[in-house]
């Protein structure tokens, strides 16, 4: 697969920071499996019904636990039946019986051998948060929007997968003037020319804004064009605006080097209508425009990008601050040198 093809010094993973992984919707009485970062990584609920992210492989021999099921706040392994409690403690080695001493007792003897590796994971406004880096004594907060409604009633989420690299989802995120090519058949009339255009960088959050609009010689009138306004939060929040009503967020994170998953929500703050209007704005969005930035994307070389790889003009502005950005933090990952990743959570 040409994902293979990613060049020396690329695709390497952003660290320290908050992803959304899932929608927290979807982690009920059966466990979940996600591929974040290389990684499997199983999601599911312990005995009061708070979040658990693990590594998937069984600490036995490898098996899948998310194929197994939760018993009583512990995830059993669907091979041999271990089963492990949300703190990571193995609490059960059937094989081993109860009455020969096995079993619960000797499962606590196990110890960290047989332990889950965790996550720091958190549950917050219907998703569920990833923390990729070390562990510290104090995360960061959660990042989220100003401005976003301050509930998911009248909001509908859903996830794609892109066989395209983190750096390039993102850049397709951020890329506003290839809108009335790349989606050519679905906007109709939107002009070409992205003027007057914004970007301003402040701490790790990028915020763009601007117009498209016809090229008719003319400064901007201040009304005709298309409006609209990205933020991202570093390194794969989105907030998306279009005007109108609608408020749109996306969040991407990692598959492995070569693809990446992304939550989009929209909220439509509309009464009992709302939340079928964002379904089908999401709907739209996600089956009828965005395969249009996914093609592109997966067909643009290299295959992954940085600031070096592109030859970028004004239009790109907001692209390039997030290369920039990505730069200095893979930089700065790697003058901490080798860390030990994952992490267990405390
Ligand atoms: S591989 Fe999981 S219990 Fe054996
Ligand atoms: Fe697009």
């Amino acid at each position: 697969m040409r994902r293979h093809g990613i060049e020396e010094g690329h695709g390497a993973f952003v660290e320290g920071a908050w992803y959304i992984i899932a929608d927290a919707s979807a982690v009920g009485k059966r466990p979940v499996a996600v591929e974040r970062f290389g990684t499997r990584i199983v999601l599911f609920r312990d005995e009061r019904g708070a979040l658990v992210a693990a590594r998937a492989a069984c600490p036995h021999r490898g098996a899948d636990l998310s194929l197994g099921r939760v018993v009583g706040g512990a995830i059993e392994c669907p091979y041999h039946g271990f089963r492990y409690a949300g703190d990571g403690r193995c609490v059960a080695i059937p094989c081993e019986g109860r009455s020969r001493g096995g079993g619960e007792a000797r499962a606590r003897g196990a110890g960290d051998a047989l332990a889950l590796t965790r996550f720091e994971a958190r549950e917050h406004r219907g998703f569920v948060w990833l923390w990729w880096g070390e562990r510290r004594a104090e995360l960061p907060p959660l990042p989220w929007f100003d401005g976003m409604p301050p509930d998911e009633r009248h909001a509908h989420t859903t996830s794609v997968a892109w066989d395209v690299p983190f750096a390039r989802a993102m850049e397709g995120m951020l890329d506003i003037h290839h809108v009335p090519f790349a989606h050519r058949p679905w906007v109709p009339g939107v002009g070409a020319l992205l003027d007057p255009y914004e970007v301003r960088v402040e701490g790790d959050v990028i915020h763009t804004e601007g117009v498209l609009r016809h090229d008719d010689g003319e400064p901007w009138d201040g009304r005709r064009g298309w409006k609209f306004a990205i933020e991202v939060r570093f390194p794969g929040m989105l907030r998306l605006s279009f005007g109108g009503r609608m408020a749109g967020m996306a969040a991407c994170a990692p598959i492995d080097a070569g693809r990446t998953a992304i939550l989009a929500r929209y909220y439509m703050p509309v009464p009992v209508i709302g939340r079928a209007l964002a379904w089908l704005g999401l709907l739209m969005e996600f089956w009828l425009i965005q395969p249009g930035d996914e093609r592109v994307l997966a067909s643009s070389e290299p295959r992954d990008a940085d600031v070096e790889a592109c030859r970028f003009v004004r239009a790109d502005a907001g692209v390039l601050a997030w290369h920039k950005m990505r730069r200095a933090w893979l930089k700065a990952q790697r003058a901490e040198g080798p860390r030990r990743l994952p992490v267990e959570a405390g």
